[in-house]
Formats: structure tokens, sequence, C-alpha cells
């Protein structure tokens, strides 16, 4: 079965940080679970270089935004790299197929009468790279960047929401498009609710940009841009079959109003299909304060890998909180978290068990025919309960250390070989069953460990997870 997978496409504005490697991971698992699985997963994500928010920090930087942007998203391809996510394709909203397929929709959106022009006049946050009212402002500055937002006005050509409204709504309802989770839905019906303005696809005044293509004196706004990425990175305008609906588009929360309605009517517009379903997860913030540049709290993740490696990172990344609600890091937790867990955990139950194989057994064991994947596993991945799979497999490598304590394998070998070489081999073939399940999520643990126990001549090796 095929299975496409996205990611937002991130802001080149400043380097990638915890919040971007989550959603990346989280996109990373579930590709590759559905892989393991034998489907045909395609995963993409990218970086978003347009817009005034890029070209203020290019200028800042004292660059040329395109040189810029070649760097920054060299940051997210390599931050990616060391944690060891596998994506199918990288897109870069600078790249020419994705400013083709950019120009070839807005054509479409004209000729099916879906954009009229107009005049904008009103407020815009960078920040957001969205148009804000007087009532969202909080003390006069935008709530989330708490900057104060530029007054605009300017000719623009505008998007025919209303018109799309009332569909995508049904959409939504149906769970035709299905929204998670359930708060999200809740909140993006809300938005329709209270009904939402047209917006611009097109400014007047930002110079870093994709030229509209019947009005070179606009470029296109950035939030379209970025949202086409989904399709352009497929080939559009020459979609071959499957390429597009995306079955899942993960992001977090903030973005919620851009992907469950603009998105969809977008497509609607243009007579395609909208995405199968959207999932926006928690944000986070650190030690309780939000992650910013100017409080210094931004936490890189090439640094949690330099530190705990890239499997260690991935799961102190993803165990955090519930996939879907928001959460508070404690970055302290991190060191007790990956000994507990890790080195103490899955890494020493894996040299108890070799070891007593090695010293007892000489090295072997009774093997099973592996399970088919586990039913309950399988249901919480499909159903984006991404930290609850993991937890359930942690909590099974804790549950043989257990065994080994009760049954107190190392004197049994001595009393009662054969029990306690019946009772180890169990084990061993738990852990093998085990280690299938935690290779979406630590791909090169669970190799190892795989690799491990599928030996002739099992040996205790090296530590998994050395204790920090
Ligand atoms: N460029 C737009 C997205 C365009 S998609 C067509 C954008 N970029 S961003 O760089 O600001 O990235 C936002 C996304 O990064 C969030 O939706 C989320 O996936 C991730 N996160 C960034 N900070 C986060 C937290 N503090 N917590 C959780 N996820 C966060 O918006």
């Amino acid at each position: 079965m095929k299975f496409y997978i996205t990611t937002p496409i991130y802001y080149v504005n400043a380097k990638p940080h915890l919040g971007h490697a989550y959603t990346t991971l989280a996109a990373d698992v579930i590709a590759r679970w559905r892989r393991l699985k034998g489907d045909d997963a395609f995963f993409l994500t990218g970086t978003d270089e347009h817009g005034a928010k890029v070209a203020e920090a290019a200028s800042a930087a004292g660059q040329e935004p395109q040189t810029f942007a070649d760097e920054v998203a060299g940051e997210f391809q390599q931050a990616w790299k060391n944690l060891n996510i596998e994506y199918s394709d990288f897109i870069r909203t600078t790249e020419p197929r994705h400013e083709k397929g950019v120009m070839a929709f807005l054509e479409v959106l004209k000729k099916n009468n879906a954009l009229y022009e107009g005049e904008y006049r009103g407020l815009y946050c960078t920040g957001c790279e969205n148009f804000i009212t007087e009532k969202e402002l909080v003390d006069g500055l935008c709530p989330a960047h708490k900057k104060k937002p530029q007054e605009v006005a300017e000719k623009n050509w505008f998007f025919k929401l209303s018109k799309y409204l009332a569909p995508v709504r049904r959409l939504i309802n149906s769970d035709k498009l299905k929204i998670g989770p359930d708060s999200a839905k809740k909140e993006a019906l809300g938005l329709l609710k209270q009904g939402l303005a047209d917006f611009s696809v097109s400014r007047e005044k930002v110079k870093w940009g994709i030229a509209l293509p019947w009005d070179k004196s606009q470029t296109v706004y950035v939030w379209v841009d970025a949202l086409l990425n989904y399709i352009t990175a497929r080939g559009y305008p020459n979609l071959s079959p499957g390429a597009w609906p995306a079955d899942l588009q993960l992001m977090s929360k903030d973005i919620l109003k851009f992907h469950a309605i603009y998105w969809p009517a977008m497509l609607l517009a243009a007579g395609l299909e909208p995405e199968r379903e959207l999932f926006a997860h928690g944000y986070f913030s650190i030690n309780g304060q939000k992650m910013s540049k100017s409080l210094g709290n931004i936490i890189d993740p090439n640094d949690l890998v330099k530190e705990y490696g890239a499997d260690g990172a991935r799961y102190l990344i993803l165990s955090q909180f519930p996939f879907g609600q928001d959460g508070d890091i404690k970055v302290e937790k991190f060191k007790e978290q990956y000994n507990a867990d890790l080195a103490n955990g899955i890494g020493n139950l894996a040299s108890r068990v070799s070891n007593l194989i090695e010293k007892n057994f000489d090295g072997a064991f009774t093997k099973k025919e592996p399970r088919a994947s586990s039913k309950d596993f399988d249901a919480l991945l499909a159903e984006n309960r991404i930290d609850e799979a993991l937890k359930s497999v942690v909590e099974g490598f804790r549950e043989l250390d257990k065994k080994i304590d009760r049954e107190k394998l190392w004197s049994l070998v001595k009393e009662d070989k054969a029990k306690a070489g019946k009772i180890l081999s169990d084990i061993a073939n738990e852990i093998l069953a085990l280690a299938q399940k935690l290779a979406p999520v630590l791909p090169q643990t669970a190799q190892k460990i795989i690799k491990q126990f599928s030996a002739k001549q099992i040996k205790k090796g090296e530590s998994l997870f050395p204790r920090k």
C-alpha cells in the first residue's frame, strides 16, 4: 500500500531546534514503521525559504537571502542526518521544480475563478507570516511573537475562501478529512464557525518570493507558496497516480488553521483531492518557558545526539509527553531518563541475557518462529500514539528484566539448567520480538540487538547505551 506522510517545511530564518526535530522524528517513526510493514511509504520534509521573515533574517546576517537559505537548509539536512532520519525527499521552496509548480497552481486558481484583485489594509505579523486583526492583539502586540505588527496597505490578489468554507466543513465533519487529536478537530470546526475572511495569495511589498505569473509586481504569499510544497514535491502539475493525496500530514497546532482550512480549500479550488488526515501534536515549552532565541533556551538536537547518540536523542525527544498534547520539557531530566530506560533498561537487559547465554549455554538458545508484528503496537502507531507505542516496548524490556530477577536466573542456571535454559530462550525470543518493534524508533539499537541475538553463537558484546 502506498503511504504518503509529510512534516511542515521549516522556515530557514534560524537553525533547526528541538521543536522541528520533534515533528520530523515522529514522521520518521511512522514512515519507518510503514516500510517495515511492507508499505510503500513516501516521507517528505523540507524548508520554507521565501517571504519577509527569511529576508529579514538574511539581511540581519548581512547575506543575500539565497545564500543564507542555502546555509540554513544545509543545517536542517545535517541535523536530520545526525538524527538518522530517513526522508524520501527534501523540498526547498527556492528550487525550480517548486517554483514552476507554484506558478502553475496559481494559474489554475485564476482560471477557476477562485481569485480576485483587491486591496489589503490592516496589520501583518512577520513572525507569523500572517495578517492579523486588531482583535487578536494583546497590548498592541502579536501574542505569539510579542512583536508589534506592521501596518500594511497594498494591492493583493485574494483567494475566495468564503466559497469553500462549507465544503471544507463537510469534509472535516464527515472525517473525509480526518483531523486528530479530537481537540484539533474541534478547533478547526470552531474556526470555521467563526467565519474566516478571504486571504491574500500575493504580496506587493515582499520581494523575496515567487513572482505571480500574470503580475510580476507581486510575489506569491509565503503561506500559499509553502503549502504547495506537498504537491510540487510530487511533481505537480504532473502528479502521477497515487502521488496525491497525502495520507498523513503532521504539524503542531500553531499552524493548524493553514492546514485544516486554507490548504483543503486551495486544493478544492484547483480540482484536487484534500489531504486524508492531519494530526496536530502539542507545543512544548522548556522548563516552563517558550523556546526562544531571546531567552537563550533553544535546544539544538545535534547537542543531544552528541551526548546520547542518535537513538538516545530519538528516544528522549519522542518520549517526553503524549503525542498530541502540550508538554513541558525538563532538560535536567534527560540524563536520568536515559540512564533509567536505556542504559539500565534495554542496554542492561540485552547484556545480562547475552552474558547468561554465552556463559552457560555456549551462546545458543532455542529459537521460535518470529511472531507477526503485534496488533496492540500496530494499533497504537496507526492512531499516532507514538509515545505510548514506545513506552509499551520499553515496558516490555523492563518486564523481562523483572522476570530474570524473579526467577533468579543467575543461580537457577546452576540448580536446574534445563529449566533455566527454557526461560532464557523465552526471554531471548521475546527480546528479538521487542527489537522488531523498536526498529522504527531506535533503528540502530534494534539492528544491533537483532544481529546479536540472531547470531549462531551469542556473545555479550559492547554495551548498547553507555551509562552517563
Ligand atoms: N514554514 C511554516 C510551515 C509551512 S508548512 C507548509 C512554519 N515553519 S516553522 O519553522 O515555524 O515550523 C513550525 C513547526 O515546527 C510546528 O508546526 C511544529 O511542527 C514544529 N515546532 C516548532 N516549535 C515547536 C515546539 N515548541 N513544540 C512542538 N513543535 C514545534 O511554521
